[in-house]
């Protein structure tokens, strides 16, 4: 295996950016951020009313499609339908996610598939469906897979979150050492914010019927979460501009939020320390 330089891209305008989860938030600003870049883009989400909305915000005509992440075979059908319309694909962005809270006791099965069902196999399927077409078009890229910072932190009431984002880290780690040992020309980055204004406090909405118990001590947690993420300092446009600003520098961590970073060496530190965990949120 030869050194793997990495793969900046910064020649943006005339190609394909993948944006799951484009119908609200950070999703949103991603499509807004990409399109003033001159990307095409390719739009998708559970949520047409969403997506429409953000389509009436830009100036060119976007690819929308309903796409349920959750779904093997929707991302799989979105992936032929954005080939085919588009061609190659250089940015995907494994956006889409939900949030739910309370205690790990009573956490239910349908609070672990939804959660697990969007944030995790939702990334894992957009790798699946778009990667290998990627890799085999030869053409520089590059997947962008949104966790958290609540994916390097252990948040108490937020188990289930904090599980399906530590997923989607170790996911992009792997997956980066993978395209090294490969020498693709596919670069990864994985996008870790913490709290910003979006939708996220109300990601019930697009809870499926059939998933519909809830975490009973949900209501303890939900009022410290929508007032996190409406007083997050950054807006979904700042994240979304840091993205593309680590895109373009290569950089395989994207944290928009330094000052967090206080938290995740305390946890870093007693891991090696063997100690006993720190809660590092301030109640
Ligand atoms: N806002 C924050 O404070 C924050 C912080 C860290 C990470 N994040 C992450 O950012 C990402 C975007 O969230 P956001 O904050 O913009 O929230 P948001 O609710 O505004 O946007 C999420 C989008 O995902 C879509 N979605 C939900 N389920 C889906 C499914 N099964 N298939 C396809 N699309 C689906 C929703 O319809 C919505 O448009 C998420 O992965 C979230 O976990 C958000």
């Amino acid at each position: 295996m030869g050194e793997w330089a990495g793969r900046g891209l910064r020649d943006f305008a005339g190609r394909v950016a993948v944006i799951t989860g484009a119908g609200s938030g950070i999703g949103r600003a991603l499509a807004i951020a990409a399109a003033a870049r001159g990307m095409r883009l390719a739009l998708l989400d559970v949520d047409m009313k969403g997506l429409e909305e953000t389509r009436g915000l830009l100036a060119g005509q976007p690819l929308i499609r309903r796409c349920d992440v959750s779904k093997a075979e929707d991302v799989q059908a979105a992936a032929d339908a954005v080939f085919s319309g588009l061609g190659n694909v250089h940015l995907l962005f494994n956006n889409a996610g939900v949030a739910v809270g309370g205690y790990s006791w009573l956490t239910t099965a349908d609070d672990w598939q939804w959660s697990l069902g969007v944030n995790l196999m939702g990334v894992a399927n957009g790798i699946r469906a778009f990667v290998p077409r990627m890799i085999a078009a030869g053409d520089e890229g590059r997947v962008i897979n949104t966790a958290s910072v609540a994916g390097f932190l252990s948040v108490p009431g937020s188990s289930v979150y904090c599980a399906t984002k530590h997923a989607v880290v170790t996911l992009s780690e792997c997956m980066r050492h993978e395209l090294a040992i490969e020498d693709a020309r596919i670069g990864v980055s994985v996008l870790c914010p913490a709290f910003a204004p979006t939708g996220i406090a109300d990601a019930e909405r697009n809870r499926p019927a059939e998933l519909a118990a809830k975490n009973p001590s949900a209501g303890m947690f939900d009022a410290r979460l929508r007032k996190a993420v409406e007083s997050g300092r950054l807006t979904a446009d700042d994240i979304a501009r840091i993205a593309f600003e680590g895109i373009e520098a290569d950089r395989f961590y994207i944290l928009t939020h330094p000052k967090i970073k206080a938290a995740i060496a305390t946890r870093m530190e007693d891991i090696l320390e063997e100690r006993t965990p720190t809660d590092t949120v301030p109640r």
